[in-house]
């Protein structure tokens, strides 16, 4: 077989690198980066091809595609979420994504994004609560203790300070294994029993729980005056953590409203009602959180921007790093056009 050209290969960011290099940049540091990566994003958001991602569900799940482009490059994530999955020791999530040269169409980088989502959302989370949480908030409820979990407490700590996390899953086996892996990373861990124990002094509470129908992990009277909501886990039609009553009373704050009107908590809402995008806020073009006493909301699903960013940081690190391996990917013969002749070639190479 022919040897294939340096056009031909494509840099692939396997799990295993993925995971090399969160380690080598160290996990706070890289939540810090990303969402810094996200926000300067977010404040150039009208340069971006936007669409609501490109969803196909199924009874138990959806698989989703996530393209944009900010006329550079372009980016997509492929994504599943199938709540069911953990009982067949699957994960509910898993993806990969591409980056591509818009310029000639080539991909210049292909990576796993099962590792990189958890790390994006977190980051966006974290980024969102930096505008719209109390000042000095030092307490985080955390309802669902499933994978994206640490990833939420860890950014939450490096972003905006937080001190304590206060666990809650329907699985003690989720807790558990979520206050294990965070022992020793400088958060006080608290275990609960209800999520009424976990919301306990808490300024800010994330809802990422898995379940594919319109679940109400939160009722109205949890939530006091002042509280940041950072509602995760709602993000496809008929699955949303939230009660109804719960929006009515808060201020709203979405990444792209033709998504998340579809896929967000506010699809309990009458299709009008008044959201606020976080890009906006980010730019002072609008206004982020009122007063002390207004409960905010990030009604969050996850947006194609944050991976492109995501994607984009692991690329710019790729030189330093070396954690790739190149692919052999890209069909390159040495006449553009006679790519059937390559094939000949090949035979009697
Ligand atoms: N908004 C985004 O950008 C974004 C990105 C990634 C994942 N998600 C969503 O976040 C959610 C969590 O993802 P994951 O990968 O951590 O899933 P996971 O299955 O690993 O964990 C979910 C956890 O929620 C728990 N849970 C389910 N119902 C509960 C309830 N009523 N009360 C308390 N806990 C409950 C489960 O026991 C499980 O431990 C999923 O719904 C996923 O689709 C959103």
């Amino acid at each position: 077989m022919l040897k294939p050209s340096q056009t031909a290969y494509v840099p692939f960011v396997s799990v295993e690198n993925m995971m090399r290099l969160v380690l080598h940049v160290g996990i706070e540091k890289m939540l810090t980066e990303l969402a810094a990566e996200i926000e300067a994003d977010f404040a150039r958001w009208p340069l971006f091809d936007k669409t609501p991602r490109v969803a196909s569900h199924s009874d138990i799940g959806v698989i989703e595609l996530m393209p944009t482009s900010d006329g550079e490059t372009y980016g997509f994530k492929y994504v599943n979420g199938h709540p069911s999955n953990t009982k067949r020791g699957l994960q509910t999530v898993t993806a990969f994504g591409l980056l591509a040269d818009v310029a000639t169409g080539y991909p210049l980088m292909l990576s796993e994004m099962t590792i990189l989502t958890a790390l994006r959302t977190a980051a966006t989370s974290a980024m969102a609560a930096k505008w719209l949480a109390p000042k000095g908030s030092t307490t985080m409820a955390m309802i669902g203790n499933g994978a994206q979990a640490e990833f939420q407490a860890l950014a939450f700590k490096a972003v905006c300070g937080i001190t304590e996390v206060r666990l809650y899953d329907i699985d003690p086996a989720a807790t558990a294994k979520c206050a294990r892996n965070l022992q020793g990373l400088g958060l006080n861990v608290v275990s609960c029993k209800t999520s009424e124990e976990a919301m306990l002094g808490a300024q800010i509470v994330t809802t990422c729980t898995a379940d594919k129908q319109y679940a109400t992990i939160l009722t109205d009277n949890m939530i006091g005056s002042g509280v940041h909501i950072n509602a995760v886990g709602g993000d496809c039609p008929g699955k949303t953590e939230l009660h109804r009553d719960i929006l009515l009373r808060s201020g709203i704050f979405v990444e792209y409203p033709p998504q998340t009107r579809i896929e967000g908590e506010i699809q309990q809402l009458d299709a009008d009602h008044p959201v606020t995008e976080l890009w906006e806020v980010i730019t002072g073009a609008a206004e982020g959180r009122k007063d002390e006493r207004q409960i905010t909301l990030f009604d969050s699903v996850g947006f194609a921007i944050e991976d492109f960013s995501a994607l984009r940081y692991v690329h710019s690190r790729l030189k330093e790093s070396g954690l790739f391996v190149d692919l052999d990917m890209i069909a390159d013969p040495d006449d553009p056009r006679d790519l059937f002749g390559m094939i000949l070639r090949a035979q009697s190479a």
